[in-house]
């Protein structure tokens, strides 16, 4: 029996690569960045599933490159702004993310840049590396406590109530801001739902967890952040463009807001020259808050479940466009 045909974007861990190449003839791109789209589309043509990763993007143009045949789109990520969904619903083509497997990593990680911003732990090392350790100083990089402080969470999916659950042993108030309030049965870790001005207004450390949509697009600008305290400490860990870049410089600069804390950018890989580098209130780190060994394992191994099922004509396990295969069937 002939195997289908996969194209990878990229090198995922074994784990999940090697089940994509036990059940599919699988071309997987080697290069250490992104295929470029021209790639894509000639790699792509003739193929009956696609294994995509957050830095390709999957438009209208890459499906119709690929052919009629293409059934499966899996993308190797929880968030899959990358993928235009309703073109591939248009063409029958099923789309699959990775829920659930990165939640916990992801929020240890924001909350790690929550307490490495607050404690300043990067410009400690910096300080350190550089000789300037002469003696203990009682004003030595000072910074806010986090035990009992107001964390104000933007988006409650599930690793937004991650990080309630993690400043519940921390003692703080929580607030939240969602589209959808829910009365809190004990899940939501006695956070309170508040309108998106109170809680910029009153939280010490704003944590965003939304999806990059066109609502959230620079969700965060010039006039949130004057809404801010001047010591509040914005993280990001959800996607680069919520945070408008150009307003979140302004603000780091003039003390509009004392500190960010960023796992994404706008754009990524963000230039070294980038403005937002030459400030020493920034931390930056290279979209890796999902990078624990354990998760990028599972990451793959759902990601290939996903594939594999989506090409056998199942209901893969995370089906972003179900109703495809149904609309298949009454064709
Ligand atoms: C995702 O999955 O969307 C993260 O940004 C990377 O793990």
């Amino acid at each position: 029996m002939t195997k289908p045909r996969v194209y990878v974007t990229c090198v995922i861990p074994s784990a999940g690569l090697d089940m994509v190449r036990e059940f599919c003839e699988a071309e997987v791109w080697q290069g250490d960045t992104p295929p470029p789209r021209e790639v894509i589309e000639d790699k792509v043509r003739g193929m009956d599933g696609l294994l995509s990763l957050l830095t390709d993007p999957i438009d209208a143009a890459v499906m119709d490159a690929a052919g009629p045949q293409l059934r499966v789109i899996s993308n190797y990520a929880v968030g899959y702004d990358n993928i235009d969904v309703g073109a591939a619903s248009e063409r029958g083509i099923l789309v699959t993310n990775t829920p659930g497997v990165l939640t916990d990593t992801t929020a240890d990680f924001a909350f790690t840049l929550l307490m490495s911003a607050a404690r300043r732990v990067v410009e400690g090392m910096d300080y350190v590396r550089a000789g300037k350790w002469h003696t203990w100083g009682p004003m030595l990089l000072l910074g806010p406590d986090i035990h009992r402080a107001t964390l104000g969470i933007i988006g409650m999916g599930r690793i937004g109530v991650g990080m309630a659950k993690r400043a519940q042993g921390f003692d703080m108030r929580v607030l939240y801001h969602d589209p959808y309030c829910v009365e809190d049965k004990g899940g939501l870790y006695g956070a309170e739902c508040v309108e998106l001005d109170t809680l910029l207004a009153e939280s010490d450390f704003v944590s965003v967890h939304v999806p990059l949509t066109p609502e959230t697009h620079h969700m965060l600008s010039t006039e949130q952040f004057r809404k801010m305290k001047p010591s509040a400490i914005l993280i990001n860990t959800a996607r680069g463009p919520v945070v408008d870049p150009d307003a979140l410089y302004r603000a780091l600069r003039d003390g509009d807001i004392a500190r960010a804390a960023l796992d994404v950018t706008e754009p990524e890989p963000l230039p070294v020259e980038d403005k937002l580098l030459s400030l020493d209130n920034i931390i930056i780190c290279p979209h890796i808050a999902s990078a624990s060994i354990a998760t990028r394992d599972k990451m793959a191994t759902m990601a290939a479940a996903n594939l594999i099922a989506g090409l056998k004509g199942e209901l893969p396990p995370n089906p972003l466009n179900p109703e495809v295969l149904q609309q298949r069937d009454q064709r």
